[in-house]
């Protein structure tokens, strides 16, 4: 019998009470912005899917290629009974962790955390079935807000891959760290992909690919705005930005006003007005030196035990424990 379960974690009005916050902040903010957790309703994540089959969109093979040499490894130092991964989406590099578990004989439970109820489902109930006697219990939840993580069936190896802490401005991501370090036991791990500083053409390719599936991506969300709150954007009005900050070290994603236009968000009784030009900021993607990510993860009572690249170092995996 393939076991697949899912645990809403999310409010019922997680889509109205949260996302009315979030915009009405993000809107009446200078300059405009919005957190990208809101880009992944069903279209987003199947945008998000294709993304990373693009070829300039290198995070998903190189994150890729660094699990299938590494994986048994992995296995071999955490023994993990339980795997736990945040913002698992499609699950799709999972399986080389499931896999190299499996082969060890320790692992007996997997929960893919995730905000994106279609790619969970999706996804959860696929690994079910190809894993048989492997408990696959899905989390719905935002992982800033409830990890949702299993509070038995340790050791646990809590996985957060694709860069996706990248997408956490810093502030957030220390909290992040922080509470993920604390509901963790001795013998847990956390295994962290992200991505590396490099050529900043590189970096803007990724962001800016040329079939426009990032533009279609990143124009989603206003979509998610009409949907949810009865907005009326116009997504046509708005063009993709991708821009790399040197300072910061992270990609910005941003939609650049077509016109000087005004949205009515019905929901927050809002008129939005955007002048001509004027960008509102959709995404960050930070990336990360080695020794940023060390630092980052000994502030928040983490100790890296392991650091792997793939062969052209252009994205990082560490496995970190309880310091
Ligand atoms: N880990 C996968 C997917 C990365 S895409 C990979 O490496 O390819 C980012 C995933 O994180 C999406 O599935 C999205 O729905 C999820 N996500 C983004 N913000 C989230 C949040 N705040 N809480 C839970 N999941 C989130
Ligand atoms: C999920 N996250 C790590 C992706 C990234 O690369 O920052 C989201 C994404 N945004 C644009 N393309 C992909």
């Amino acid at each position: 019998m393939d076991t697949f379960d899912l645990t809403r974690l999310l409010p019922a009005d997680h889509f109205s009470t949260a996302l009315r916050h979030d915009v009405q902040t993000g809107l009446t903010s200078e300059p405009k912005r919005l957190p990208p957790k809101w880009f992944y309703d069903a279209r987003g994540s199947e945008l998000f899917e294709e993304i990373t089959r693009l070829p300039e969109y290198y995070p998903t093979r190189a994150e890729r290629a660094i699990l299938t040499a590494r994986a048994g490894e992995i296995a071999a130092v955490t023994r993990a009974r339980t795997l736990v991964e945040l913002g698992s989406g499609s699950s799709e590099k999972t399986r080389l962790l499931l896999d190299a578990l499996r082969a060890l004989g320790t692992l007996e439970t997997y929960v893919p955390v995730d905000v994106s109820e279609s790619a969970l489902t999706g996804a959860g109930a696929a690994i079910a079935a190809e894993y048989p006697g492997l408990g696959v219990h899905g989390v719905l939840a935002d992982f800033t807000t409830r990890l949702g993580l299993p509070p038995e069936g340790g050791p646990r190896l809590v996985a957060f891959l694709g860069g996706t802490l990248g997408n956490l401005l810093p502030r957030e991501r220390a909290e992040f760290l922080r509470g993920l370090r604390a509901a963790l036991d001795p013998g847990d791990f956390l295994l962290l992909g992200t991505d590396l500083v490099k050529d900043p053409e590189v970096l803007v390719a990724a962001y800016d690919d040329s079939a426009g599936v990032t533009a279609e991506f990143n124009r989603n969300v206003l979509n998610v705005l009409n949907r949810e709150l009865g907005a009326d954007f116009d997504p046509t009005a708005f063009e993709h930005v991708a821009l790399w900050d040197a300072e910061q070290e992270w990609i910005e994603m941003r939609l650049r006003s077509l016109r000087s236009q005004t949205v009515k968000i019905p929901a927050l009784d809002l008129p939005v007005h955007f002048d001509r030009d004027e960008e509102l900021r959709t995404e960050v993607s930070a990336k990360f030196r080695r020794e940023r990510v060390a630092e980052e993860l000994l502030a928040a009572g983490l100790r890296m035990t392991h650091w792997w690249t793939d062969r052209e170092a252009r994205f990082g995996l560490s496995l970190s424990a309880p310091a």
